[in-house]
């Protein structure tokens, strides 16, 4: 054998550096290329097209029409699944009667998913790898410290809320144009941070930008890196410019609160709650990663079906300002736990907002930690990605002609309809943006918490709407909305839209 390699080799004497480097990385790309064209599991992709080696237009359609070939998958194959290639990799995507498999099956593992995808065992990206750590730092201390709100946190959120939209939306009578999707990260940022991080660092303009940025470039990071052969990846991580990026960022947030002595200025806040043992940076980085994306987005298109409502006359604003006022009232100008399930219209309101826009348009990602047979029959080997399509949410079967439509009411009557008993925090087959069983977000108290206290001290103070074109293009499309902007699986919040406030 060993003879048979130095006569192949012996005639690359000369260059030999360069061909066998050459051949290596030839190999390792032939090898990556073919795991990924022919080792995937024998499932129809719906994004496969003839002569696309590179899978340049598969990627291209997926960012373009995620929804369009969701739906075309869904209507090819029925109740059989399918492949998609995203930009990430490639998923199967079960359909709705899938849920309840994926919810109980234990080698199907959501944290190992967010690792893997976004690249969590990588330097720079400890941010995300902190979901699947052993030690269970973060998901812990959301579980235990955050999933049910206590007064204190009520009114830190009410003083941060007030304090932030005073001095961004103003105090002018006259409506003027606000650049809603910039005010809607910093309010999410500001109110979340006062918990996770306590007040003095909410304030801080490094500490936001840092924590605000982290998640953008992460992902940004996770696409240059993903472009890198897997076993390549470990190399160029350090190279690329986006990967460090990340790790700068790590760098100045340890920086941060080294001046600020973190944990020791303030109670009651994560650096407190958290177990000795972790990295308070990381587990600071993995929180803003996990909250402020997901929570900004929803309170960004709850405040534009609110707008949109107000430019076309509804009652719902007129309503929720008087159920708002009604509740502060009877606590005394507090906002106390007891308050926020006496703020049903609210609740209808943001749930049905959730509904039509659930932040991506499948859920239930799961990694297979072990080979596992699908309920058709085949079988998928360990490390495929698995996720529900979440078209059920609004699809006419389950919510009539009407099903595209925003429209509150559907929730309302809590108590007295099966739709009513189905609260922002509670998941069904018809409405998981949360996800279900053990993996359930337990972050969606505190979503429950920050935007009816959000949304309550906006309406409370200003009057909203939307500008007139944006209106009349909106009210054209009859949904009683703006649409959202899709990129891939992303439901992402129309950042054009123009949002107009007065003070009231
Ligand atoms: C509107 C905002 C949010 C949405 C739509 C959302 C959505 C989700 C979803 C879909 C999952 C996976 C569930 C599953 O696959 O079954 C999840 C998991 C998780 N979320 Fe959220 N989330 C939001 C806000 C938050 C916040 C504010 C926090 C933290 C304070 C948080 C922390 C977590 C954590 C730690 C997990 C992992 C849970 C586990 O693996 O056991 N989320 N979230």
């Amino acid at each position: 054998m060993n003879r048979i390699i130095t006569i192949l080799l012996a005639g690359f004497e000369t260059s030999l550096p360069i061909g066998t480097i050459s051949i290596a990385v030839l190999a390792i790309f032939l090898s990556y290329f073919v795991w990924h064209q022919y080792g995937c599991p024998r499932i129809s992709c719906i994004n496969s097209y003839a002569g696309d080696w590179s899978r340049k237009r598969a990627r291209q359609a997926f960012l373009e029409r995620g929804q369009q070939l969701l739906a075309e998958g869904a209507k090819r194959y029925g109740d059989e699944p399918f492949r998609i290639i995203t930009t990430l990799g490639e998923r199967i995507i079960l359909p709705k009667s899938c849920i309840h498999w994926v919810e109980g099956h234990s080698d199907l593992d959501h944290q190992a998913q967010v690792a893997e995808e976004f690249m969590g065992a990588y330097p720079g990206f400890e941010g995300i790898g902190a979901f699947n750590d052993p030690n269970r730092f973060v998901i812990d201390l959301v579980k235990k410290k955050m999933s049910s709100l206590t007064a204190p946190m009520l009114s830190t959120f009410y003083e941060e809320a007030i304090a932030v939209l005073d001095e961004e939306f103003g105090d002018s009578n006259e409506f003027r144009r606000i650049d809603w999707a910039v005010i809607c990260s910093r309010l999410t940022s500001r109110i979340s941070a006062a918990i996770f991080a306590g007040g003095i660092l909410a304030k801080d303009p490094r500490w936001q930008n840092v924590t605000q940025t982290y998640t953008s470039n992460l992902f940004q990071a996770c696409r240059a890196l993903r472009a890198w052969p897997a076993p390549l990846r470990p190399i160029v991580v350090w190279y690329l410019k986006e990967c460090k990026v990340c790790r700068d960022q790590i760098a100045e947030a340890r920086k941060i609160l080294a001046e600020h002595q973190f944990g020791t200025a303030e109670r009651d806040t994560a650096f407190t709650w958290m177990d000795p043992r972790a990295d308070p940076v990381i587990v600071q980085l993995a929180l803003a990663a996990g909250a402020l994306h997901t929570t900004s987005q929803l309170l960004n298109q709850a405040l534009l079906d609110l707008a949109y409502a107000a430019s076309d006359g509804q009652s719902v604003v007129d309503q929720l300002q008087k159920e708002f006022g009604t509740c502060l009232e009877a606590s005394g100008g507090k906002i106390l736990p007891s308050t926020l399930p006496k703020m049903n219209i609210m609740e209808a309101c943001i749930k049905e907002t959730q509904r039509l826009k659930p932040q991506t348009l499948t859920n239930l990602d799961r990694l297979a930690l072990k080979a596992v047979v699908l309920p058709n029959g085949v079988r998928v080997p360990k490390g495929t990605m698995i996720s529900v399509n979440q078209a059920t949410m609004w699809d006419a079967d389950t919510w009539g002609e009407d099903a595209l439509v925003w429209d509150p009411m559907r929730w309302f009557e809590p108590g007295t309809t099966e739709l009513g008993r189905e609260r922002l925090v509670n998941s069904s087959d018809r409405h998981f943006a949360f996800g279900k069983g053990r993996f359930i977000c337990p972050g969606r108290l505190l979503v429950n918490g920050e935007l009816k206290v959000a949304l309550g001290v906006i309406l409370d103070g200003w009057e909203v709407r939307l500008c007139k074109e944006d209106y009349e293009e909106a009210k054209k499309k009859g949904r009683g909305r703006v649409d959202w902007v899709p990129f891939g699986f992303e439901m992402l919040a129309d950042g054009r839209a123009g949002v107009e406030v007065r003070r009231r």
